[in-house]
């Protein structure tokens, strides 16, 4: 099996539901206020690492009692957190999110996960060989994601960017990626900003499953028929159990895509980003 290398967010995600999103300078009632660890990297990270997968993570949390709990996070799932900075003066990353009848609205302060530098880059890549994956996300900093990207490819790794929240400044890396998971927003904005040249691309389609499209084949998958509780983190869900299942033989096929979907929908049906995410046992189940 290899090994997943991680470099991506950590998000306190602070959630109240409602029933509608207030209006400009109104105030409105919610309810079920929670805190669950978050943020697309850890999200990532916690998916691929329930299912058996080997997880390392590169990121940074604030000196706060947000950080550590989802250091903790983390640890307590399985994932090698050696390569988590914490850092003086700086907030950990921060996501303010409104649940409205299933679905989420997100506001994210990411603070510590802008600070990751090129060496830290170099020191978590140092024990990584041509059979390992690299998986990363946009909510760190940009230089650091794209230093990363090359990096793992000039080792050989199998990249992986999931490119949200989508943000036009990553292009010129996307030479770097070899496989690209973006829904169907992110799909559109990508395409519109020029020629996307990518080995395999799998747009993620929600309750409608994925499609995946190669050099030589294109197919869709379906979605689970699923009673919707929270898709918060169900694309995160998607793209772990998709690096979890490379992980196991580097083939990209539609059954590996079907699991990573099957996992997804299962998360839906649970509140919560990280802690909606099956085991396999779960997935092998459903
Ligand atoms: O994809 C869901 C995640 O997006 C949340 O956990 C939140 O932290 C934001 O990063």
């Amino acid at each position: 099996m290899s090994r997943i290398f991680v470099l991506g967010s950590l998000n306190m995600d602070l959630v109240i539901e409602s029933s509608r999103a207030p209006l400009e300078g109104e105030t409105i009632t919610g309810k079920n206020f929670r805190t669950c660890p978050g943020g697309k990297g850890l999200n990532q990270a916690i998916a691929a690492s329930k299912l058996g997968a080997d997880v390392y993570f590169l990121g940074a949390v604030g000196k706060d009692s947000f950080g550590k709990e989802m250091k903790e996070a983390l640890k307590k799932n399985g994932v090698n957190i050696s390569n988590i900075k914490d850092i003086e003066g700086v907030s950990s990353g921060i996501a303010v999110i409104q649940l409205i009848n299933g679905d989420n609205r997100i506001t994210l302060d990411l603070g510590a996960n802008l600070k990751i530098t090129k060496s830290d880059v170099d020191n978590f890549l140092s024990i990584a060989t041509k059979n390992d994956i690299f998986l990363t996300q946009l909510e760190c900093n940009f230089d650091a994601i794209g230093y990363a990207l090359e990096k793992a490819k000039k080792i050989g790794m199998t990249t992986i960017l999931n490119p949200a929240p989508a943000n036009l400044e990553i292009f010129k890396y996307l030479r770097f990626v070899d496989i690209f998971t973006p829904n169907e927003t992110e799909y559109a904005l990508f395409s519109e900003g020029g020629m996307l040249d990518i080995n395999y691309l799998v747009i993620t389609l929600g309750g409608d499953g994925y499609k995946f499209v190669s050099k030589n084949e294109s197919f869709k998958g379906s979605a689970m028929k699923v009673k919707v509780v929270d898709t918060t983190g169900a694309g995160d869900t998607f793209n772990g159990a998709f690096a979890y299942e490379l992980s196991l033989n580097h083939e990209i096929t539609k059954k590996a895509l079907d699991f990573a979907s099957k996992a997804a929908s299962i998360s839906v049906t649970r509140l919560g980003s990280s802690v909606s995410s099956p085991t396999l046992e779960e997935v092998l189940k459903y």
